[in-house]
């Protein structure tokens, strides 16, 4: 039996719809079952939280397999690393881990070097795994969908570094795959879309799609952190991601590979489609 940490989120959602499109069975670890949006006939939903061994402990019973994806708090380096030993603890054999691609020794942020540190953890258990390390999400565009509604720009601090975004669908069907087909143990896969191109780029391709002129404005560091600090309460997560950005706007995304594409057996979803998929979001408002 396959256990899901994260599946009403982003990643862990999609990997929930393509267990469930493959007719695979699947516990769902959800902190608020009413509104996780699975039918209790299909999915089998346990209430839990990790911060609640317990709950952890319960929704591990009979579990081989797991996906662990948690959105950034600061206390998910801890969390997921308990959990990790509670699954191996409890039997579990192969554990997938959503971590990303700046993870790794020369990780400079507090997100990667938590997730590299994390990824070592798991290593040290004696259980087979796969760090799953996607590039940029393009579902962050959303963040922007407002100012791009109202103003038909959005500011970043990335300058002209590149990335290869990935729609975060695309990492929970490779998620999907790798729980439920052999060959994956012991592998880190490098996530990407297909394309690696600039935020000027990203703006030209969106325009394109939405028939209207979308600007990309560079911003200053000192300028995303005001604007952030007008959204994000928490002092850590804040400091979190403008170590992030600096790192990206440094180029620490600039990959592209064909990982995605071949766990997939089909391209990986593009930009445009992405804009097409989600144009509502991006419309002007009226
Ligand atoms: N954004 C990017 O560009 C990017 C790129 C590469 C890697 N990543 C990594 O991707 C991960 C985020 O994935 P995502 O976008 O799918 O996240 P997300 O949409 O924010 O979803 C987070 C999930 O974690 C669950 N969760 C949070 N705290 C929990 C807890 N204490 N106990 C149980 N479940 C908990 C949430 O449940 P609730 O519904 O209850 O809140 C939700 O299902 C992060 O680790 C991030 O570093 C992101």
């Amino acid at each position: 039996m396959i256990l899901l940490i994260g599946a009403t989120g982003r990643v862990g959602s999609a990997a929930a719809r393509a267990l469930l499109a493959s007719k695979t069975p699947f516990r769902a670890l959800v902190r608020r079952p009413d509104n996780a949006g699975f039918d209790c006939d299909t999915v089998e939903v346990a209430r839990g939280d990790l911060s609640d061994v317990a709950s952890i402990k319960r929704a591990l019973h009979g579990i081989t397999r797991a996906l662990m994806v948690m959105g950034n708090h600061p206390d998910q380096a801890e969390l997921e690393r308990q959990f990790a030993t509670l699954a191996a603890n409890a039997g579990v054999s192969h554990l997938v881990k959503v971590s990303s691609m700046e993870a790794g020794p020369g990780a400079t942020a507090t997100l990667p070097k938590n997730h590299y540190g994390t990824e070592q953890h798991i290593e040290s258990l004696g259980i087979d795994w796969t760090f799953l390390r996607p590039n940029y999400f393009m579902q962050n565009m959303l963040m922007y969908s407002g100012s791009i509604a109202r103003t038909n720009s959005f500011a970043l601090p990335l300058g002209d570094a590149k990335t290869a975004m990935i729609d975060a669908r695309d990492v929970g069907e490779v998620a999907a795959v790798v729980l439920t087909t052999e060959g994956h143990a012991g592998q880190t896969y490098r996530l990407t879309g297909p394309e690696l191109i600039d935020f000027y780029e990203v703006a030209a391709r969106m325009s394109a799609v939405l028939d209207r002129p979308l600007s990309y404005l560079a911003q200053s560091p000192e300028a995303f952190r005001e604007v952030l600090g007008q959204f994000i309460q928490s002092a850590w997560q804040l400091d979190a991601v403008c170590e992030l950005f600096a790192e990206i706007a440094a180029g620490s995304l600039e990959e592209q590979t064909s990982t995605t594409a071949d766990l997939l057996g089909r391209p990986a979803v593009s930009l445009n489609t992405f804009t097409q998929q989600f144009a509502g979001a991006f419309a002007p408002a009226s």
